[in-house]
């Protein structure tokens, strides 16, 4: 089968608009699992996916579809002619804006998009910014909505939004139920139609992009690749362009999803190849691999990777056993395989020992990442407060960023501090405009613009301080004055002046380093309080009155006191000997002292990750 029968597409939607269900059907219709082994949405096979009904990776399928021949679509009543078999290398997509970068990898390596569009819901911020991602590839784009079979469905309204941002007309959206199955053949044989074959580099060698990858211990690093050009089989040398390391191929292979061994992956291919790489830092996802021939590979261009993603949030890790930190560190390397949108870097600032700072891409992020690293690595974590980046100019003009409490500078040599803002888009049904206008002031929102995507919907967009779109109540609230229906995306566009301060936290009198936190001056009393009466209720009791302080400053702004565990110590007396009583409580009395004197209050790994839980 050449080239010309192949069709790589990816599914892009806003969360849970019901791409992986739709996925379900796809896998059903080409036999690619069989009926008794399908379980609901398929394809989010990682144990955290099923568990939280959402997909957090993409996944890569190859599928084989025998087309029934002359068979009539319902769409647009055209016939299609051949009557081949088709390879479709789909690509199921997460919806959630913290696992962006997973599409917009997913999207360099295919031809074709289809954007679905959940008809309760109509085209939310996630559906414009998906689109947007894909116009920006060039990609075909085929709208469809779904979930046409529900009760309280509003098909006609979302056919007319998705049409308007797809600037096509409304018989051109395809009607869907990936719960039914209703009308998803005609679909598929519609992207088969319309997206084009891959384009490959004829007479090429073998060039190929790494769009993900994951670590085995028994081969090494398994890169998932797209092929742009030749072939590659079991045996033959690659070289690494970017990281210019050559390896032997232990195997390749298509992912049925499973991944399944063949011969050779060719041009306009969506393969793995086992790379025998042990070492996980240097098989990087953008990275172009090329066969070394005879003829050299030294004057070989990389193709185009992916811009490294701006993290929006941070914060540490620390081992709860310090000796750990290199497990940890191993665990991260290899994590990164399989989340490249992770960025850290060892710190040594902290009481704690040798830890990692890690940025990601908002708090979901960060959850999943943290989860993965107990689950998959067993690692018990103390994690400090999130932050976003700030900018510290000092007096000599010098720049610099710091994204950690612990770098915060002597304001004495400090000119100005900045902190990152942020472009936001918020779409809701007009209905909820009102609501959604009275909110905004608390969260420091600018609105800038509103557009009327269509007489129920309207498109705002504002600027905010990031750290209020990422680390505060923002998305809660905007699903709460909305009733569920309203949406947001944002980015990361560039500083402003900050009036920030570093509140630290003091446990028993001892500063708690990963406690500490940089706020906005103006609501340093509100979000120091708000913390301390977490961790009050967090803390088991102590044998002694601990008292939880926040110091700005070094000026306490907030307390809090976590009341002693009293024993009774008189239990055992019976009668009334009062010299007998009195001996007892002095001498709990003094072995409280002594305890205050030589204990710490020991918070644990549990505490900690509790505490940052929104
Ligand atoms: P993320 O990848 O996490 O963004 O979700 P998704 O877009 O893959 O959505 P998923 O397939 O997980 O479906 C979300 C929910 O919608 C699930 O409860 C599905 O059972 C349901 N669902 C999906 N498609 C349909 C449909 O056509 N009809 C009905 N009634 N329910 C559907």
């Amino acid at each position: 089968m050449g080239f010309n029968n192949i069709r790589n597409f990816v599914i892009i939607a806003h969360i849970d608009h019901g791409k992986s269900t739709l996925a379900d059907r796809f896998l059903e219709i080409t036999g690619a699992v069989e009926k008794d082994k399908m379980q609901e949405q398929f394809l989010d096979s990682m144990d955290l996916e099923r568990e939280k009904g959402i997909t957090i990776k993409m996944h890569p399928v190859r599928l084989i579809y025998n087309k029934p021949q002359s068979q009539i679509l319902n769409l647009k009543s055209q016939i299609l002619q051949c009557n081949d078999s088709y390879i479709l290398n789909l690509i199921d997509t997460p919806g959630h804006i913290d696992f962006t970068y997973e599409i917009s990898r997913a999207l360099a390596c295919v031809e074709g998009a289809l954007l679905l569009v959940d008809a309760t819901q109509g085209i939310q911020a996630q559906t414009l910014f998906n689109l947007e991602q894909a116009r920006k590839q060039n990609l075909k784009i085929i709208g469809a909505v779904n979930k046409i079979d529900m009760p309280y469905a509003d098909v006609e309204q979302a056919v007319k939004e998705l049409a308007s941002i797809l600037q096509v007309e409304e018989a051109e959206i395809s009607l869907v139920s990936g719960k039914s199955g209703q009308n998803v053949e005609g679909l598929l044989q519609r992207m088969i139609k319309e997206v084009p074959a891959p384009k490959i580099e004829q007479d090429s060698c073998f060039k190929a992009l790494i769009f993900d990858s994951k670590y085995d211990s028994f081969s090494g690093v398994v890169a998932f690749v797209r092929v742009f050009g030749g072939a590659i089989k079991t045996g033959d040398k690659i070289y690494l362009i970017n990281q210019k390391r050559e390896a032997i191929v232990k195997e390749v292979g298509y992912f049925f999803p499973k991944l399944t061994l063949v011969d050779a992956l060719f041009a306009g291919e969506i393969g793995y190849i086992k790379t025998g790489i042990k070492e996980p830092v240097d098989v990087k996802v953008g990275e172009t691999i090329i066969k070394v021939s005879d003829s050299g590979y030294l004057n070989e261009k990389p193709l185009i990777g992916y811009k490294e993603p701006q993290p929006v949030l941070y914060l540490s890790l620390y081992p709860s056993i310090a000796d750990d930190f290199t497990l940890l560190k191993d665990a991260l390397e290899k994590l990164k395989l399989n989340d490249p949108a992770l960025s850290f870097q060892v710190e040594t600032k902290m009481v704690l020992g040798r830890g990692v700072r890690i940025g990601f891409l908002g708090s979901l992020h960060a959850e999943i990442a943290m989860r993965r690293l107990k689950n998959e690595f067993g690692l018990d974590l103390i994690v400090s407060v999130p932050q976003t980046i700030f900018k510290v100019i000092d007096k000599k003009g010098k720049e610099s960023i710091v994204s950690s409490p612990a770098d915060w500078p002597d304001l004495s040599f400090i000119q100005e501090i900045q902190e990152p803002i942020a472009r936001i888009e918020i779409v809701t049904p007009s209905a909820f405009l009102s609501r959604i206008f009275r909110i905004l002031p608390d969260f420091d929102i600018i609105l800038l613009e509103t557009k009327n995507l269509t007489v129920a919907k309207t498109l705002l967009i504002a600027q905010a301080p990031l750290r209020e779109i990422v680390t505060g109540s923002f998305y809660e609230t905007i699903k709460s004055v909305s009733e569920g229906y309203g949406s947001f995306s944002f980015e990361q566009t560039g500083f402003q002046l900050a009036d920030l301060v570093k509140i630290d936290i003091l446990v028993a009198g001892e500063k708690q380093d990963p406690l500490a936190k940089i706020a906005p001056r103006k609501s340093a009393f509100f979000e120091a309080r708000k913390l301390l009466q977490k961790l009050k209720g967090l803390l088991p009791p102590q044998q002694f009155a601990v008292a939880l302080q926040a110091v700005v400053g070094g000026k306490v702004i907030a307390r809090e006191n976590l009341r002693s565990l009293r024993k009774d110590v008189l239990a055992p007396l019976y009668g009334g000997d009062i010299t007998r009583k009195r001996k007892l409580l002095d001498i709990q009395k003094k072995g409280k002292k002594e305890l205050k004197e030589k204990s710490r209050v020991n918070i644990s790994a549990k505490v900690f990750f509790e505490l940052f839980r929104s």
